[in-house]
C-alpha cells in the first residue's frame, strides 16, 4: 500500500469559475481554509460523478449537428452514427472507472477526513475547467500506468532515474536511506519507480483529480493490463479513423502492488510550499513538468535550496508553460529559462549537468493529427555543502531581499546559455 497522507491545503485554486484569489492576496482564517477545501474535495467528487452527463452531452449535440445535414448529406456518411453510438458505451465505461476511482475516497487520507457530502446540494454543476482537468487525468493514466506511455515515460522520466543512479550509484550508497522527493507527482509513477530501485522516495501532489486517481491505481489496482480507459474519445477533432477516437488503452502495465517490501515510498497530499519547510531534509528534489505550475518559480527554487541537504541535488526536466498564465486574478510570473538559470546560478546552486532540448510529449495521442512537442530543459543543480550557512541565514532573515552569492568559482558554461 502507499499510504497517502495530507500534510497542508489541497489546491482550491485556479478554477476561473471559483471566487478563490492567490492565497498572497487573501488571508483565510483556517475554519474558512478548511470550509474551502472541504467544498473542493466534494467538487472534484462530483466532477467525476458529473463526467457522462457531461461528455454525452457532446456526443448528443454531434448527433443534433449530423441530423440537421440534409438527406443527401447523411447518407454519404453512414458511419457517423454508429460511431457516436459507440463513444456513447465507452462513456459509460469511462464513468464507471470513475466512480471506482471516488468510491470510498473520503477514507484515502490516514490522518484526514472530508465528512459527508452535504453542501454539494448547494453546489453549481461542475465547471468546464473542471471537467477538463478531469479528461486530462484520464489521459494522465496512459502516460504513467500503460503500456502506450511506455515510449514517453523514457523520454521524461528515464533521463532523471538515470542521473539519480549515476549520482547516488547502489555500489557506493545505502540508497534506502536517500530521501528522493517527487513534487507535482501526478498519479505517481516516476516517483513509485524511483522507489522500486530502492531509494526513499515520496511523491507530493496537491489536486484532487490527481490524488484520487493516483490513490486508485496505487492501492486499489493489482492485477496488470486488468483495467480500460478510452482516454481519446473526447477528441473529435485531428482523428484519421473513427476507430482512433474509441480505441481503448489497458492499465496498470505493471503491478504497483509489487514494489520489493522494503521500499519506503509515500504520497503526501498538499501544496509543495506549504508541506516542505524542513531545511536540509532530501538529497535529492526531482521535477519533472512542473516548475512551471508556480505562481513564481523563484518560489519553488528558494523550498528546493531550503529543503535539500548540502550537497543535495535538483534534477529537473520540463519546459514552462506556465499554468496561471491569462487567469484573472492569479499571480503568474511567466520567466525565460534564461531568467531562471540566471536566478539557480545567483542562489548559489552548481550547474553541473544541462541541456537545453530534450524533447518529449506529454499525455500525447499517437495517433492524433495534432501532435504537441515539447522541447524541454534539462538540468542537475548541486546545493553545494559549504553554503549550508547562508541557507541558515536566509532562515534567520526573511528581511533578506537578496539571494546567497555562490561562494564557490563559477563552472566553466555558466552565465552563458549552451
Ligand atoms: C504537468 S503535471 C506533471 C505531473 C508529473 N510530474 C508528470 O510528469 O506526469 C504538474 C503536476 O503538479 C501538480 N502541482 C501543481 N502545483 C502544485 C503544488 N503547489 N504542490 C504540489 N503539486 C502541485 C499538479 O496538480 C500536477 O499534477
Amino acid at each position: 500500500m502507499a499510504e497517502i497522507t495530507r500534510e497542508a491545503a489541497v489546491d482550491t485554486e485556479g478554477d476561473p469559475d471559483q471566487p478563490h484569489v492567490h492565497k498572497e492576496r487573501v488571508k483565510y482564517s483556517p475554519e474558512e481554509e478548511a470550509k474551502l477545501e472541504r467544498q473542493h474535495f466534494w467538487r472534484v467528487i462530483d466532477a467525476f460523478r458529473y463526467y457522462k452527463v457531461h461528455v454525452q452531452e457532446q456526443v448528443k449535440r454531434a448527433e443534433c449537428q449530423y441530423r440537421s445535414l440534409t438527406q443527401r448529406h447523411q447518407l454519404l456518411l453512414t458511419g457517423v452514427l454508429p460511431n457516436l453510438t459507440h463513444i456513447s458505451q465507452c462513456v459509460d465505461h469511462n464513468q464507471d472507472v470513475l466512480h471506482a476511482i471516488v468510491h470510498n475516497c473520503i477514507h484515502m487520507f490516514e490522518n484526514m477526513e472530508y465528512g459527508e457530502e452535504d453542501d454539494l446540494k448547494k453546489q453549481p454543476p461542475p465547471s468546464t475547467f473542471d471537467m477538463d482537468k478531469l479528461k486530462s487525468t484520464i489521459k494522465q493514466f496512459v502516460r504513467d500506468w500503460s503500456e502506450v506511455g511506455q515510449a514517453e515515460r523514457d523520454t521524461c522520466y528515464l533521463p532523471i532515474i538515470r542521473e539519480i543512479q549515476r549520482l547516488f550509484p547502489s555500489d557506493q550508497y545505502d540508497v534506502s536511506k536517500l530521501r528522493v522527493l517527487v513534487p507535482g507527482a501526478g498519479l505517481g509513477r516516476l516517483a513509485w519507480e524511483i522507489a522500486r530501485l530502492g531509494y526513499m522516495c515520496q511523491g507530493n501532489e496537491w489536486s484532487f483529480f490527481m490524488l484520487f486517481a493516483s490513490n486508485f491505481v496505487l492501492n486499489r489496482c493489482e492485477q496488470v493490463n486488468s483495467l480500460i480507459l478510452y482516454p481519446w474519445i473526447h477528441q473529435f477533432s485531428n482523428n484519421k479513423k473513427s476507430s482512433d477516437q474509441t480505441r481503448s488503452v489497458s492499465f496498470p502495465d505493471i503491478d504497483p502492488q509489487s514494489l520489493p517490501t522494503t521500499s519506503d515510498f509515500s504520497m503526501v497530499a498538499g501544496d509543495f510550499l506549504e508541506v516542505y519547510t524542513e531545511p536540509d531534509s532530501w538529497d535529492c528534489v526531482a521535477t519533472c513538468f512542473f516548475i512551471d505550475t508556480a505562481h513564481n518559480v523563484l518560489d519553488y527554487l528558494e523550498t528546493i535550496w531550503k529543503i535539500l541537504k548540502p550537497g543535495g541535488v535538483w534534477i529537473n526536466l520540463g519546459p514552462l508553460l506556465y499554468h496561471f498564465e491569462n487567469m484573472a486574478n492569479e499571480l503568474s510570473i511567466e520567466l525565460s529559462y534564461e531568467e531562471i538559470r540566471s536566478a539557480i546560478i545567483k542562489y548559489g546552486f552548481h550547474l553541473e549537468v544541462e541541456r537545453e532540448s530534450m524533447q518529449t510529449t506529454y499525455t500525447e495521442n499517437d495517433r492524433s493529427m495534432l501532435r504537441y512537442v515539447y522541447d524541454c530543459v534539462f538540468f542537475v543543480a548541486r546545493k553545494p555543502t559549504e553554503l549550508q550557512q547562508y541557507a541558515e541565514e536566509e532562515e534567520d532573515d526573511h528581511a533578506c531581499s537578496s539571494p546567497p552569492c555562490a561562494k564557490s568559482p563559477r563552472r566553466e558554461g555558466e552565465g552563458r546559455l549552451t
